[in-house]
């Protein structure tokens, strides 16, 4: 039977041989499937090894497997770039750590997992944009450094303040640098963070449901979009995933006060290394004891101690335990993932605590912006790569990342 003409070009993925037939499996990264290429004897074996780039033209036919449903009847194979499988650091049917793979960043991407980890990633940033398509026209704008020192940057959060006073509702979604001294599995020192800001918005409650939404809608496209991907992370790097990922989806987040959390972790202090108490940050070991108190449902903790967070953040003017409208959310695996606020729109109490810290004059511009027509707004940013361990599973920050930068250390 005559099939398809097919041209296909890829790498190869599996070379396994039977009586007079070569059996190849080519994958040219769009998908974790490969296509299953039969050779006859007149093939060279010996070019078409693992790791060797390939153009393969033949018949597209019906696979007499169930494994396959079409397979491509080979009648011209040219190797593009042989490979040398000695030196090749990725062996056939070999499963290598994580932490083997991240000493290749510049080879690592051509394995399943890191594909479908990287396809993952690829998914979530287009659900990402989507989710805020109707504001998508708004972009921060990017520095200029011609003979001025330029900085980069921790947050697009001020600037994105600005533009909220304009556009009413506005986010950025790009890389972000910070000069963290940890080798914590949670912290890179470049990162990419999902911000949004929304301007006319009252109250924290409306700020943790778009918190919520992007979450659980970014996750569900996901999954509608690249299930393979995701069910190979979580059958080889952390079984019982999906269970977990889909308990975080159909329930309702959960929301403490801070107050509420130094009380349950004062229940528990034998269990720390750093004793709970109220007006101390909370630790790690504190954000993943209060998502597992709440049954593994991420967490929205809000009103943290004014002492403890920037200038910016809205005044709750509750009295003698001072709070702000902040709110972090924990989730299970990781801990912080979001962190966001109501912003202190009026202008006398934004003054009053610029003063005291010494910056009225830099932040004279910030200023401005509640001089001259202010409004209630608030906002969030979220780690794209913790965001991408919480629903994958990957208990390492440097695997969801193609090319890991942390402390003193930038391979490539
Ligand atoms: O809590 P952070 O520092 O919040 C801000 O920067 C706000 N100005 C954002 C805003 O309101 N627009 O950072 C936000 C999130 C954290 O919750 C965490 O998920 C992630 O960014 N993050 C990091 N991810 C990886 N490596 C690091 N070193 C990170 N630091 C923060
Ligand atoms: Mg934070």
């Amino acid at each position: 039977m005559k099939g398809l003409v097919h041209e296909t070009e890829g790498w190869i993925r599996s070379v396994r041989s039977q009586k007079e037939v070569l059996f190849l499996h080519v994958n040219d990264g769009s998908s974790l499937e490969s296509l299953q290429v039969v050779a006859d004897s007149s093939f060279d074996s010996r070019e078409l090894a693992f790791g060797s780039s390939v153009e393969v033209q033949g018949q597209l036919v019906k696979s007499p497997s169930k494994k396959q449903n079409v397979e491509l009847k080979a009648e011209k194979i040219e190797v593009v770039g042989s490979c040398d499988a000695k030196a090749f650091p990725f062996k056939y049917k070999e499963r290598h750590p994580l932490e083997y793979l991240r000493q290749y960043p510049h080879l690592r991407c051509r394995t399943n997992v890191l594909g479908s980890v990287l396809r993952v990633r690829s998914e979530a940033t287009a659900a990402i944009h989507s989710f805020f398509k109707p504001s998508s026209k708004i972009k921060v704008p990017e520095k200029n450094f011609f003979n001025i020192p330029v900085f980069l940057t921790v947050s697009g959060q001020l600037h994105l303040e600005v533009m909220s006073g304009a556009f009413t509702q506005v986010f950025t979604f790009g890389p972000t640098f910070r000069a963290e001294n940890s080798q914590s599995r949670r912290h890179l020192a470049e990162f990419y963070m999902v911000e949004a800001e929304i301007s006319f918005l009252e109250s924290l409650q409306d700020l943790m449901q778009v918190m919520e939404s992007l979450f659980k809608t970014t996750a569900m496209t996901v999954l509608s979009n690249c299930p393979k991907d995701v069910e190979l992370c979580h059958k080889f790097l952390a079984p019982g995933q999906k269970d977990r990922l889909e308990h975080m989806l159909k329930n309702n987040f959960l929301i403490i006060s801070y107050t509420e959390a130094v009380e349950i972790l004062k229940q528990a202090s034998q269990n720390f290394t750093f004793t709970p108490e109220w007006g101390a940050d909370l630790h790690t070991e504190h954000e993943k004891y209060l998502v597992k108190h709440c049954g593994d449902i991420p967490v929205f903790v809000i009103n943290y101690p004014l002492v403890l967070k920037p200038f910016y953040m809205r005044d709750n003017e509750d009295g003698p335990q001072h709070t702000v409208a902040a709110v972090d959310l924990l989730v299970p695996g990781v801990g912080e993932l979001f962190g966001g606020s109501l912003r202190e729109e009026r202008y006398h109490l934004l003054e009053q605590r610029l003063a005291r810290l010494g910056l009225t004059e830099a932040y004279q511009w910030y200023l401005d912006l509640r001089r001259f027509g202010s409004v209630p707004h608030g906002g969030f940013g979220m780690g794209f790569e913790r965001y991408l361990q919480c629903i994958l599973g990957i208990d390492n920050i440097k695997d969801v990342i193609p090319f890991p930068r942390f402390t003193h250390s930038c391979l490539l």
